[in-house]
């Protein structure tokens, strides 16, 4: 049983609490909190033992074994490492970074304090992805040509985090991540990418589209945004049918991939809770003395990707990760 601190009250540690609560190999134990009332406020609401007032002293906690980071984007490595540091296993939000060489600090500081270090991608560890993943590698579509895929939302406060750009917010780090995330999970690493943006809140990409080339001629579209009707899909489009994921990201039970050759196949995988496995996974890493199934190499793909594509957008070429 893996003793898990979350640091900081956000939003999104509720479904983690809720994962932890299906999960045999986590329970969470502490919260910390810049404000301590906010703190105890978040654990009476969620039956957590223990508070504070600072994350510096949720990570002396010596009953704490690992912590969960959902802070806003440009403190998850800055956290991560002094959380490594003082011996703690890490999972922490994606995107980890956008800066390939933070990446590489991040997961030097887990290999020289002996911890575990993953980025949470949640959706990797939904039955429905082993599944699209085996579709497309079983060639059950013929030969990949293009793969297209979208992750967008609007109605976001102005004050959000996501709109600030000294916190590393954006379209393509919030949500466009995941879509980067997918292409490269069914196409491997791009040959060349190029991306536009549109800027919003103070100088963030409200929105964002990229194109990327993968070897053997594929060719694969994304879009994402924080000010457009919500728009969740992976399809992958073969020499001989396609795939559609209509739910890929949030998965709500029932939810399903339509395969279209000739006619059309429901596939309806397996209903789990995508963080209580994230969890599972940390705590298996921890018994088995390895690193998780999301490691350094997945870390770097994502943010040598998401660096080239801003890069694209702000200079108007196509560039090489
Ligand atoms: N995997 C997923 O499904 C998923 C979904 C949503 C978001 N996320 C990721 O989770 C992270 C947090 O997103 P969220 O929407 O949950 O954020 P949020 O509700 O705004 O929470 C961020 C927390 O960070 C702390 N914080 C520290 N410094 C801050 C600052 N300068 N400004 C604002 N907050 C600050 C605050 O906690 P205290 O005041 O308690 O210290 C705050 O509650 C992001 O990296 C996001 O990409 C992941």
């Amino acid at each position: 049983m893996i003793r898990w601190g979350i640091l900081s009250t956000a939003r999104i540690a509720q479904r983690i609490v809720e994962g932890a609560r299906l999960s045999e190999s986590a329970k969470i134990v502490a919260v910390g909190s810049r404000d301590l009332t906010r703190a105890q406020a978040y654990a009476d609401e969620h039956g957590i033992e223990r508070v504070h007032g600072s994350y510096e002293d949720l990570l002396a906690d010596p009953e704490v074994d690992a912590v969960y980071i959902p802070l806003p984007n440009s403190m998850h490595v800055p956290w991560t490492v002094t959380a490594l540091e003082a011996g703690k296993h890490v999972l922490c939000e994606k995107p980890l970074s956008r800066d390939p060489a933070q990446v590489e600090l991040a997961f030097d500081a887990a290999e020289r304090a002996g911890r575990v270090l993953m980025e949470a991608f949640m959706w990797r560890f939904h039955p429905q992805t082993d599944e699209l993943v085996r579709l497309v590698r079983s060639g059950a579509v013929g030969d990949v040509r293009l793969v297209r895929t979208a992750f967008g939302f609007g109605g976001i406060d102005p004050d959000n985090v996501r709109l600030q750009s000294s916190l590393e917010g954006g379209a393509l780090m919030d949500v466009g991540c995941y879509c980067v995330s997918a292409l490269r999970l069914l196409c491997g690493e791009p040959e060349r990418v190029s991306g536009e943006q549109v800027l919003g809140g103070d100088g963030v990409d409200i929105r964002f589209a990229g194109t990327l080339r993968f070897a053997g001629d594929v060719v694969a579209t994304f879009d994402c945004g924080m000010d457009v009707h919500r728009r969740h899909s992976i399809e992958v489009v073969g020499s001989d049918g396609t795939i559609l994921v209509p739910s890929p990201w949030q998965t709500p039970s029932g939810t399903e991939i339509l395969v279209t050759r000739e006619d059309t196949e429901r596939i309806v995988p397996e209903t789990v809770d995508p963080y209580a496995r994230e969890l599972d996974e940390v705590a298996a890493a921890i018994a088995e003395g390895r690193s998780a199934r999301l490691g350094r190499d997945e870390s770097l793909g994502q943010a040598r990707v998401i660096a080239a594509l801003y890069r694209s957008a702000a200079d108007g070429v196509s560039v090489v990760p």
